[in-house]
């Protein structure tokens, strides 16, 4: 795990949004973190420290003016900056839930669904806000291996197919009875790993069609009555900071859809992935949603004018940067332990169940304590979760004020796979969720019971009467 370098004369107050910058995954807690007048944090209008006390802990804290800032700001950046027609569309596998899918919905955002549950999600949530009749146009499905059953699910629906390897494309022949509708997902070459990335040429994804088969590909395509080919798509990874990694893709997929197109098909859409980064620790620094929509929108523009083709219809997924920095989970304090000379562990009532990312990623992460804002954070400690695991740490070398027992520890920017990556890792149920705006805090996720945990389970009848 790496250490986090830290300023000693920190305070809680110094991760609150900036005033002087407007893009959400810029700041590292929810545009609306303040300090109330008993230097609790309050987002969305709500006293962190009594939303424990009503919902208990872990508890996942979602602002919901985080959300639509980030959801507006990628819409209008489209509408603005690229000439042509676009669409955003959420990458709800960041946290897919029947909440946070109607949220979405309401900023006339479309999904990106990498799953079954993930599309019976979003179909549920748009059926209950009456907007079934749009979901075609607002679902694309993704997936390396999505299953026969899974395919006809989407088929039933009249999503998008985003089509991604030979097997599925044979797959869907047989399984379409009528015309329908798929884009191609192709791997691009450029590998990008956060902070740098290379243009290798390189097909080592286990996602996409292999670049080199494009003709056969296209070919292939074309005669397929039942499959009308709308489109391209490719993504080049997550929490990316740079802007050229993404022009450069706009580049490679502007040409594949002049390909494409003398070969007769009608694609008229250029879906260039999420990947935009958010901002977990003060020395992150991601550009602006409206920044690299615009940088996207200008390369897709140049590179149509070099090559004297159309402008595609341009679609975005974001995913992190939407979502990422609207959420922090909110921990109580119990145990801790004092190894003199060498540290001192804080013990939270979560860990790596609700945040498996440190563990899984080595991630960073911020830490307030909620219930004393303002107090200088003078004592380096370690965040350890309750598991069984010694790599169970949620954050090395945290800066913190003097803690105790029952006092309200808040990690930051938790909004992006987070919960939906959580597990019951030593059967802890997973915690709850509530959506905060202005002042109101709804329930959005009920935290789970023992009940919840032994639901699936089955207990023979022969291990009852084993005696
Ligand atoms: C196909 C696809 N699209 C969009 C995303 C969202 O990426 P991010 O959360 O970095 O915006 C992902 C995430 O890995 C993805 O696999």
């Amino acid at each position: 795990m790496v250490s986090a370098n830290l300023d000693l004369s920190l305070k809680g107050s110094d991760y609150l949004p900036s005033p002087s910058v407007s893009s959400p995954n810029q700041q590292i807690s929810p545009i609306t973190a303040q300090i109330n007048q008993q230097d609790h944090l309050e987002i969305g209008g709500c006293d962190v420290v009594e939303l424990v006390q009503r919902f208990g802990s872990p508890l996942y804290i979602l602002d919901e003016e985080t959300v639509r800032l980030a959801s507006s700001q990628y819409r209008e950046s489209l509408l603005r900056y690229y000439p042509g027609t676009s669409q955003v569309i959420y990458a709800s596998k960041a946290w897919c839930s029947l909440a946070i899918c109607s949220l979405v919905a309401s900023e006339g955002l479309g999904f990106d669904v990498v799953s079954g549950g993930e599309l019976y999600t979003t179909l549920e949530a748009l059926e209950r806000m009456g907007l079934s009749k749009q979901a075609a146009q607002l679902i694309y499905f993704h997936g390396n291996n999505k299953s026969p059953a899974e395919l006809l699910y989407a088929i039933e629906n009249k999503c998008t197919i985003i089509v991604d390897n030979w097997w599925e494309l044979e797959t869907l022949v047989k399984l379409a009875e009528q015309p329908i509708q798929i884009m191609l997902r192709l791997t691009p070459g450029i590998e990008c790993h956060t902070h740098e990335y290379i243009r290798t040429g390189s097909i080592d994804s286990k996602f996409g069609f292999d670049p080199n088969q494009l003709e056969t590909l296209f070919d292939y395509v074309q005669r397929q009555p039942n499959l009308k080919c709308v489109g391209l798509h490719a993504h080049i990874g997550s929490q990316i900071f740079e802007r050229q990694p993404h022009q450069d893709l706009a580049g490679v997929l502007v040409g594949w859809l002049a390909q494409a197109k003398e070969q007769g098909l009608e694609v008229e859409t250029l879906n260039l992935g999420g990947g935009l980064g958010i901002r977990y620790t003060e020395s992150d620094d991601p550009p602006s949603i409206v920044e690299w929509v615009k940088a996207l929108s200008a390369a897709v523009v140049t590179a149509c004018e070099q090559l004297g083709t159309s402008l595609p219809r341009l679609m975005v997924e974001p995913g992190r940067s939407l979502i990422g920095t609207a959420c922090v989970t909110a921990y109580t304090v119990g145990s801790s332990k004092e190894i003199p000379k060498v540290r001192t562990y804080i013990a939270v009532d979560g860990g790596m169940s609700d945040n498996p990312r440190p563990i899984t990623y080595q991630s960073l992460y911020r830490v307030v304590l909620a219930n004393q804002m303002s107090e200088e954070a003078q004592f380096k400690v370690t965040i350890a979760g309750k598991h069984c695991e010694s790599g169970d740490i949620l954050i090395k070398d945290a800066l913190l004020p003097k803690t105790k027992p029952g006092d309200i520890l808040v990690v930051l920017a938790t909004g992006a796979y987070n919960s939906s990556m959580s597990s019951n890792y030593n059967r802890l149920p997973r915690p709850a969720a509530v959506l905060v705006y202005q002042g109101e805090a709804n329930l959005i996720m009920q935290r789970e019971t023992y009940l919840d945990l032994v639901r699936q389970d089955i207990l023979p009848e022969r291990l009852i009467n084993f005696t």
